[in-house]
């Protein structure tokens, strides 16, 4: 993320209460940060590529890469160093999921929550393809997105609409398509945050304990389809694992993403997220950004000259440092960036045409915003997307679609415009109109929001079909006397979250609360006490207790519209009036009450070392609530059609693929590119050298270096380049290729039995068996377009990883004896046909 106060960032909770962190959940180390060797899927190239560079550099080139310039320095969000010699310029990286951050002619996508309700690989894969498009026009090099941390854990987390829900798999899935779409346009995707950060309250200090199995079968499982779709870069966050920072964790950095996940990319910090020099770089940092930090005021950071100082006192081996530049550099090169790369032209710092280049320091005025319109026609794909995101909750005696009705209503602020205009609050910190995106970092301005009620109003106008509209949500009687005479009410209402740097309405990035916002639930209870024919919109970021209005005789239809983007209204208006038929599901559950998902916020610590026990294991979401039978308002998947499917004639077949084989043998010996010259003179800034103010660089300052390797904790094992043993579930992007080898095949025939056209999502499901595994786990899910009277034979693949748990003592994952069940349903609860396979 960022914001434009980095200290907001950083600062951490500190109190302090002398209280004892002895007995606090801790983590091996693991030492030596795996170098990247190349792979499948292009990196073997991109690899051969970046060594040749990286051989070409000193070792002041080299840590220009792996440092920030410091923030605002120059004009992206994030921007390394150079190397002039070579005219290879800076990298620049710019949030966020949403659409290019900070700029303007740019689109605004439906938000990660909002692609993953539509289960559509295709429309994933293409807003992927249009977001990489997007960045790349601009000029950018790194895309900070796609995110699966938060994976949501918590349905009251701050960030989780920018993820894809908290199932691992429709996760893994989305995150899946949306790196292969990003990089397919020659930009690198940065999948975050990397891991654990399922809060906004005390993320800067938060430790998330958890526990090996569920680290693999939950948390890490959507990162390893983003290694094996080939991601070039991964964020670690600013939380702790086990009282490690995520970002000098050589746990989750060395041993589990780039050994065990064979990850070839570079880390990169989230801003502000680095806490340590030559410690990170150990532990399998490779950027920082933005690249500001503490360590020593003369460098300003724990990088630039510090890592420069580091190298050369021998903290960092060669082979690390060589490491760390390759893998920037493999990543460029996967993608195409040395081919595709335009100039950056746009500022991120001022709307101004002309402006200064660097803007921390206010010099080099030139250009910087050439205003590129790179929208193309991606308002297309917005609009689409924003229709098959939305989930039809309830509709009751086929209320919808509308049909020219005699007369509509539409009720509420959520359906209009923010009077001062759609970008009117800095980072979108409010609630004000229709809501379209969460607060925070993964936001971008909008070109413009289509409201609900301009939509509406248009398509009105075309039925001859008496409008009126209601702006507040205050007004109960003006509610009640507009909605007490139409054919039908729409009511809206809405529920916000961000990111913790700033509160909203005492939300600190994390809802205080699972309900709607700004009195929408009076507002829906006022309209639909008059109005027998009452339809709800909510707009949200995750799961609201709406099961009052469920079960209300005179709501006949809800829908769930999500954080749809710039194209809201035309989106829901397509769906209203049968336009698009819905094929949203909902990718996480609604519980009736707050307490139903066995997750608390921590929002209050008397300690200094917030600790946040993940003791449920994988039980969250619709897992927890089957395991405790809590009967839910609508269940994970679940999500109606305009018409109806049936299911019919599952046939699963084992396929004959031979005994899973661990990953065994070694690395080859850590190498390296280059010489590096340990002569500090030739470290120092050169003569003359003219600094651009506040800017972050590789020199040193002092030939006098200090000696880090004389502490008496310093890591030894880190220098170690002899070839490292394969972990038995490593061995290649994503892990073991073995993991992926489809051991059964099932197929079963969809029918529309209904009287329109429509898209059907039958939904995979396996039970591991075992008493303390969930009852179900998702494990397959396809889209399948079907007219009136069709059936279609739909196949998925059932993979040995899909059938698997993790073993913690063979650290691999492991088919159980247990009986293992196939299910094939319409939801997690609606499971209509199985086979037992096991
Ligand atoms: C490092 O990057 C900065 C900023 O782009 C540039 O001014 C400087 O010349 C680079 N240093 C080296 C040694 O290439
Ligand atoms: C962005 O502007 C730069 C010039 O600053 C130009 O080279 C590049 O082609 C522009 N991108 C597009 C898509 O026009
Ligand atoms: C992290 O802490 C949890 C909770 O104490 C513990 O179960 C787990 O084993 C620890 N993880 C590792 C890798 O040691
Ligand atoms: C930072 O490092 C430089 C070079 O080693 C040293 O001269 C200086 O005293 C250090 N400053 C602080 C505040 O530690
Ligand atoms: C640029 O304009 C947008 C849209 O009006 C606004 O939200 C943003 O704050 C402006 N940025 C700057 C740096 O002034
Ligand atoms: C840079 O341009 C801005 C806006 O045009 C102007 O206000 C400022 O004085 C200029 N600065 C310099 C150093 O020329
Ligand atoms: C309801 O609307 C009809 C025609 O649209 C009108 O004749 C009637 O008076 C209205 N009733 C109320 C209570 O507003
Ligand atoms: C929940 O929080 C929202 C947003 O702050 C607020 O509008 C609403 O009134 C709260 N709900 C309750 C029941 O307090
Ligand atoms: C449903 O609407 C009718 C008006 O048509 C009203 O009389 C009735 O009380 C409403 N029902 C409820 C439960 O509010
Ligand atoms: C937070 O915890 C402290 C110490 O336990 C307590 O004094 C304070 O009232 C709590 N604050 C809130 C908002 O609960
Ligand atoms: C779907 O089937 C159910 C149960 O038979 C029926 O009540 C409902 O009206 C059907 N819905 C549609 C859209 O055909
Ligand atoms: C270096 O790593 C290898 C392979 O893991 C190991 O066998 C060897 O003991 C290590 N060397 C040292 C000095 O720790």
């Amino acid at each position: 993320m960022h914001v434009k106060s980095l200290a907001a960032v950083i600062a951490v909770f500190v109190a302090s209460d002398g209280t004892s962190y002895a007995d606090l959940p801790t983590l091996p180390a693991f030492y030596p940060s795996p170098w990247s060797a190349g792979g499948p899927n292009g990196w073997d190239a991109a690899y051969k590529q970046a060594h040749e560079f990286v051989s070409k550099l000193t070792v002041l080139e080299k840590v220009n890469l792996t440092t920030g310039t410091g923030n605002q320095a120059d004009l992206c969000t994030g921007n390394t160093g150079s190397v002039p010699r070579l005219g290879f310029r800076k990298l620049c990286l710019q949030d966020g999921p949403v659409g290019v951050r900070y700029t303007d002619l740019n689109s605004v996508f439906p938000a990660g929550i909002s692609a993953a309700a539509t289960w559509s690989r295709s429309l994933i894969r293409r807003r992927g393809e249009a977001l990489g498009e997007e960045f790349r026009d601009k000029g950018i090099d790194v895309l900070l997105g796609p995110a699966v941390g938060p994976l949501g854990r918590d349905p009251a987390g701050g960030r989780n609409f920018e993820a894809f829900g908290p199932d691992p798999y429709l996760a893994g899935v989305a995150v899946a398509q949306t790196v292969e779409g990003t990089q397919s346009a020659g930009v690198i995707a940065s999948v975050k945050h990397y891991i654990l950060n399922e809060q906004e309250h005390f993320r800067g200090g938060i430790s998330s304990n958890i526990d090996d199995k569920t680290m693999h079968e939950l948390y890490l499982w959507p990162f390893a389809d983003a290694v094996r779709a080939g991601v070039g870069s991964v964020m670690c966050s600013y939380n702790k694992i086990n009282n490690t920072y995520a970002c000098e964790n050589s746990y989750v950095l060395n041993h589990l993403l780039k050994g065990e996940l064979g990850f070839q990319g570079f880390v990169v910090s989230d801003w502000g997220g680095q806490h340590s020099g030559y410690l990170s770089a150990l532990s399998g940092l490779d950027m920082t950004m933005p690249g500001d930090g503490v360590r020593n005021s003369t460098y300003g950071s724990y990088w630039g000259g510090a890592l420069t100082e580091s190298v050369l006192s021998l903290a960092i081996s060669p082979f690390r440092i060589d490491d760390m530049a390759v893998r920037i550099m493999a990543a460029f090169y996967k993608v195409g960036r040395d081919t595709k790369q335009v100039d950056i032209n746009y500022s991120s710092w001022t709307n101004e045409t002309i402006g200064p280049q660097y803007w921390r320091s206010k010099t080099g005025n030139t250009t910087v915003n050439r205003h590129v319109d790179v929208q193309r026609n991606h308002a297309e794909l917005i609009r689409e997307m924003g229709a098959k995101s939305v989930v039809l909750l309830k509709n009751t005696g086929k209320a919808l679609p509308l049909k020219q009705p005699a007369s509509v209503a539409i009720i509420g602020e959520d359906a209009q415009d923010n009077p001062n205009g759609p970008n009117a609050c800095v980072d979108r910190i409010c609630n004000i109109g229709t809501l379209a995106m969460g607060w925070g970092s993964a936001t971008a301005e909008y070109p413009y929001l289509i409201s609900p009620a301009t939509a509406l109003e248009k398509q009105a106008s075309v039925d001859k079909t008496i409008f009126t509209n209601v702006k507040s949500n205050w007004d109960l009687s003006v509610a009640r006397a507009a909605a007490s005479n139409t054919s039908v009410a729409i009511v809206f209402a809405n529920a916000n979250s961000g990111e913790g740097y700033q509160t909203l309405d005492g939300n600190f990035g994390d809802r205080k609360n699972l309900t709607l916002w700004n009195g929408g639930d009076e507002l829906i209870a006022a309209v639909a006490s008059v109005n027998p024919n009452t339809v709800v919109v909510i707009h949200s970021v995750g799961p609201v207790l709406i099961d009052h209005i469920k079960t209300h005789p005179n709501v006949t239809a809800i829908l769930w519209a999500g954080l749809p983007g710039q194209e809201s209204g035309n989106s829901l208006t397509d769906v209203l009036y049968g336009k698009v038929n819905p094929q949203g599901r909902t990718p996480f559950t609604w519980g009736k009450a707050a307490g139903d998902w066995g997750i608390t916020t921590l929002t209050n610590s008397s300690t200094q070392q917030p600790q946040q026990d993940f003791s449920e294991g994988s039980f969250i979401d619709y897992r927890y609530f089957d395991r405790e039978g809590i009967e839910p308002s609508f269940e994970f998947g679940f999500g109606l059609s305009y018409t109806n499917f049936s299911y019919s004639n599952l046939k699963v077949e084992r396929q004959d693929i031979g005994p899973y084989k661990p990953a065994s043998g070694s690395t080859s010996a850590g190498p390296t590119f280059g010489g590096i010259n340990y002569d500090p003179e030739s470290a120092l800034y050169p003569e003359g050298f003219q600094k651009v103010p506040g800017m972050i660089y590789p020199w040193i300052v002092d030939t006098n270096i200090p000696d880090d390797t004389g502490s008496p904790d310093f890591p030894y094992a880190a220098h170690n380049r002899s070839a490292q043993p394969i972990p038995p579930a490593g061995g290649a992007p994503g892990g073991n290729p073995e993991l992926y080898k489809v051991v059964y095949v099932a197929t079963v025939d969809v029918t529309n039995t209904g009287e329109v056209a429509g898209t059907d999502i039958p939904q995979l499901y396996l039970s591991l068996g075992g008493l303390a595994e969930p009852k179900v786990v998702l494990r397959g899910f396809d889209e399948v377009e079907l007219k009136a009277g069709e059936t279609k034979t739909v196949t998925f693949d059932v993979t040995y990883r899909d059938l698997s748990n993790w073993d913690t003592e063979a650290q691999d994952w492991k088919v159980t004896s247990d009986e293992k069940t196939v299910y094939i349903g319409a939801s997690s609860r609606d499971l209509r046909l199985h086979v037992n396979i096991q």
